[in-house]
C-alpha cells in the first residue's frame, strides 16, 4: 500500500514512474510539522527497531543513531563523521517489533536530513521540504515493502554481460602503451579480464569527448586492438565543459545557452580538471539532449561503456569566490595571524572547493522555469547520466551499453549503476562497501561495487586479496586507484596464482551472479539483503552488520580485518559451508545454526548454501580470457539438500535489450545424488 502527500510546489524529479493520487486524509504514520522551513517528520523509535535504507551513506546497515544528509558532495573522507557522501537516497524502511513497519520516500532533490536517533536516541526526525513528495510503502514484510518501493520507482538498469566480468582500471593510464600493458599484465598470466578504465589521462587537457592524438594515436584502430582481445575499454566523462576557444562542446554550448547561469543569466564559471569550465544545464530537456549527443563521438569509435564522473556536481572553486578568496588573503598578507585569523584563512582556502554558496550562485533553466541549483542540486548526477543513457537510444538503439556514474538520486537507478566513489585502501572501508550495499539495492540501485583494493592510499596484498573475494559478489567488480599511489593491478604483487583464482572464482559463479543480477532486476528483488529481510524472526539476524544474503541460494561472510585468519559467522539456519581455494578445489561441510568461528586462509573464498537450494558453477578451461569463455551449458551443481534442492537459471544474449520472458527461465531440479558438489 502505497500514499502519496505531496507539500508545497514541488519539482518533478521523475524519480517515481507510478501516477498516484495525493492521499485525501493527513498523514498518519509520523508526526508532521509544517514549519516556514519545510516539512519535520517525527517518529519514536522503540529500542529495538531498526532503520534500513538511504543507500550511499557510512556506517552500518541499521542506520540508526547516527544523522544521515542527502546534499550530493565530492569528498574522499568517507569516514565515521561524514554526513553526505555523493548521492541523494533518501528511501528507508523502519522495522518495528511491536508495530507494522512501513517504508519512506522523500522525494526532495534539495539538502535533506535524517535524524536517525543521533539528537534523541529513540526519535527519528527528518527535515524535508518545503516542496517535496513523500510516499509512505506499507506491507507485509520488509520484503515486501522493498518490491512494492522498486515497483513504484520502475526497474533497475540492465548492464552487458561483458561488465559482469572483471575490470581494471587506473588514474594514470596515461597512453595507449599504459593500457597494454595492463591488459598483457593479465593476459600473460592468464588472468581473465573483461575491460580497462580510462580516467581523465585519456582526454585532451581534460576536455570532453576528446582524446589525446598524441597519447592515443588512432584511437578508433585502438579500440578495436582491444576488441579483438576481448576487452572493453570505458572511458569517463566529467560533469565541467572546459572554456576554451575552438573547443566545439564548448562553443557550441556557449551559442545554444546550454550551460548553466547565474542569477543575471551569464554563464556561471566554476573550475574542475580542465581549468575554468561549464556546468551543461542537464535539467533544461534540449539541453540534456545535447550533451547525450556528444558520447557519440566515441561510440562511433567502438566505445560501448561509459562512468560518469564529478556530477555532484564538483566545484574546486567557481569565478566569483576565488576573487573574493584572493582579495581578503592579499589584505591579510602582512599580519600577524594569531589562532582565530590563521583558521580564518585556512577557512577561507579550503571552503573554495564545493562552496555551498556556490551552489546557490547559478541556476537551470528546467524548459522554461528558472530554478536556483540548490533547490535541485542531487538531480546533477541523475541527469547528467539520464542524457547518455537517452542518446544510447539513439546511437545504439536495442543495445546495452555499460553506464555509471558517481552522483545519483533515486529514479537514476533506471539509467545506470553507481561506483562508490574514492573510498581508500583501508580495511574500514571494505567494510563500509559490503555495508553499503544493501540499502543501494533497497533503493534501487543494483549494478554497483566499491573500488576494489582502495581508491586513496597505498593497498596491501592482503586487503587486495579479501576485498577482491568480496568483490567477486558484487556485479561492479573493478579494481581502481588513485593517482601517484602504489600500483595495484593483481599482477604487481607476489603470488599471482592466488589472485588469478580468486577472479577465476567469479567467472565459475558467473551463470549464478549474472541469473540472480538479472532475476532481481526484472523482478524488483534485492540481490543483497541483510540478514534480517530474510529471516524477519530470528532477533539475532538483526544484529548481522558484516553478512550478506547475496541472491536466492547464498549468503557470505567476506573476511574484512587485517591479519584475520578467520571470522564469526552467524547462521539463522543450517547451511552448506563452501570453500574455495580455486575453482578447482572446493570442500563443503554443513553447519548448524548459530554462531560458528570459521577458517578462512588468505587465499580462501567461502560462501554458504541454503538448505535446498542450489547453485550452477561454471566449468572453466585453463585459459579462460573474459566472458566469452563462460560456457552457462557446462554447469556444475553445487547444493545442500537431503532430497533435492531447485534452481531457476535465467541467461540471455546478454547485449540486446530482449530480456528472457519469465516463461523461459529455467527451473531446474536436482535429487542430492544428482549435484555434481554437495556436503
Ligand atoms: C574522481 C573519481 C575517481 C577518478 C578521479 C580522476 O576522484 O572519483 O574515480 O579516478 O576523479 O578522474
Amino acid at each position: 500500500m502505497i500514499r502519496k502527500y505531496t507539500y508545497g510546489n514541488p519539482v518533478e524529479t521523475g524519480a517515481v514512474i507510478q501516477k498516484l493520487p495525493d492521499e485525501t486524509q493527513p498523514f498518519s504514520l509520523m508526526q508532521l510539522d509544517e514549519t516556514q522551513d519545510g516539512i519535520r517528520l517525527f517518529l519514536r523509535m522503540a529500542r529495538e527497531d531498526a532503520v534500513y535504507g538511504l543507500g550511499e551513506q557510512v556506517r552500518g546497515i541499521n542506520k540508526r543513531g547516527f544523522t544521515y544528509i542527502s546534499d550530493a558532495l565530492d569528498d574522499p573522507q568517507h569516514t565515521e563523521g561524514r554526513h553526505n557522501l555523493y548521492g541523494g537516497h533518501n528511501f528507508l524502511i523502519l522495522d518495528r517489533k511491536k508495530e507494522p513497519s512501513f517504508g519512506i520516500f522523500v522525494d526532495d532533490p534539495s539538502r535533506t536530513v535524517f535524524d536517525i536517533g543521533e539528537t534523541k536516541l529513540d526519535e527519528l526526525c527528518i527535515q524535508a521540504g518545503p516542496d517535496c513528495v513523500i510516499y509512505t510503502v506499507e506491507g507485509e514484510s520488509l520484503k515486501d515493502i522493498a518490491k512494492q518501493f522498486r515497483e513504484l520507482i520502475g526497474r533497475s538498469y540492465i548492464a552487458p554481460k561483458w561488465a559482469f566480468g572483471y575490470q581494471q582500471s587506473r588514474w594514470g593510464y596515461a597512453c595507449a602503451a599504459d593500457v597494454r600493458e595492463a591488459v598483457v599484465g593479465h593476459h600473460s598470466r592468464q588472468i581473465p579480464l573483461d575491460a580497462v578504465y580510462m580516467d581523465i589521462d585519456y582526454m585532451e587537457r581534460y576536455k570532453d569527448f576528446t582524446v589525446d592524438g598524441e597519447k592515443f594515436p588512432d584511437f578508433a584502430e585502438f579500440v578495436s586492438e582491444m576488441k579483438a582481445q576481448g576487452i572493453h575499454l570505458v572511458p569517463i566523462i566529467d560533469a565541467g565543459v572546459k572554456m576554451e576557444e575552438g573547443y566545439p562542446v564548448y562553443e557550441e554550448g556557449m551559442r545554444e545557452h546550454y550551460f548553466c547561469t547565474d542569477a543575471d543569466g551569464k554563464e556561471f564559471v566554476a573550475a574542475v580538471w580542465p581549468g575554468k569550465s561549464l556546468f551543461p544545464d542537464v535539467l533544461n530537456s534540449k539541453a540534456r539532449e545535447w550533451f547525450g549527443g556528444q558520447y557519440r563521438f566515441l561510440m562511433e569509435q567502438g566505445i560501448d561503456g561509459f562512468w560518469n564522473d564529478m556530477n555532484e556536481p564538483a566545484v574546486f572553486y567557481s569565478e566569483r569566490n576565488l576573487k573574493k578568496v584572493m582579495k581578503e588573503l592579499r589584505s591579510i598578507e602582512d599580519d600577524n595571524l594569531d589562532l582565530y585569523a590563521f583558521w580564518h584563512l585556512k577557512g577561507l582556502v579550503n571552503g573554495l572547493e564545493n562552496n555551498p554558496e556556490d551552489y546557490r550562485q547559478f541556476y537551470h533553466n528546467m524548459d522554461g522555469v528558472k530554478i536556483r541549483h540548490d533547490k535541485v542540486h542531487n538531480l546533477y548526477g541523475y541527469y547528467m547520466t539520464k542524457a547518455a543513457a537517452d542518446a544510447f537510444e539513439h546511437i545504439a538503439p536495442g543495445k546495452r551499453t555499460l553506464l555509471f556514474s558517481r552522483s545519483s538520486y533515486i529514479g537514476m537507478h533506471r539509467y545506470g549503476g553507481i561506483w562508490t566513489g574514492d573510498n581508500a585502501s583501508w580495511w574500514s572501508h571494505l567494510l563500509l562497501s559490503i555495508q553499503q550495499m544493501p540499502s543501494l539495492n533497497l533503493c534501487g540501485i543494483l549494478y554497483t561495487g566499491s573500488d576494489i583494493g582502495g581508491f586513496g592510499c597505498d593497498t596491501t596484498q592482503d586487503l587486495l586479496m579479501r576485498w577482491l573475494e568480496f568483490g567477486i559478489f558484487t556485479p561492479l567488480m573493478r579494481n581502481h586507484s588513485a593517482l601517484g599511489t602504489r600500483e595495484q593491478e593483481v599482477y604487481q604483487f607476489e603470488n599471482t596464482g592466488d589472485f588469478r583464482n580468486i577472479i577465476r572464482i567469479r567467472y565459475g559463479l558467473l551463470p549464478y551472479i549474472y541469473s540472480e543480477y538479472m532475476k532481481a532486476a526484472l523482478d524488483n528483488e534485492m540481490y543483497f539483503r541483510p540478514l534480517a529481510f530474510d529471516y524477519p524472526q530470528d532477533a539475532h539476524a538483526a544484529q548481522v552488520e558484516d553478512q550478506l544474503m547475496t541472491g536466492s541460494s547464498i549468503m557470505i561472510a567476506p573476511v574484512y580485518r587485517q591479519n584475520a585468519t578467520g571470522r564469526y559467522v552467524y547462521l539463522p539456519e543450517p547451511m552448506m559451508m563452501v570453500r574455495m581455494k580455486s575453482l578447482e578445489e572446493k570442500t563443503c561441510t554443513v553447519l548448524e545454526p548459530g554462531h560458528h568461528y570459521v577458517d578462512i586462509a588468505l587465499e580462501e573464498t567461502v560462501f554458504f548454501v541454503k538448505k535446498n537450494r542450489m547453485l550452477p558453477m561454471a566449468v572453466l578451461d585453463e585459459d579462460v580470457r573474459n566472458i566469452s569463455g563462460v560456457d552457462m551449458e557446462r554447469l556444475e551443481w553445487i547444493g545442500f539438500t537431503d532430497t533435492e534442492a531447485s534452481y531457476v537459471l535465467y541467461d540471455d544474449d546478454g547485449i540486446s535489450k530482449q530480456y528472457a520472458p519469465k516463461e523461459n527461465w529455467k527451473k531446474i531440479v536436482r535429487t542430492k545424488e544428482a549435484l555434481d558438489v554437495t556436503a
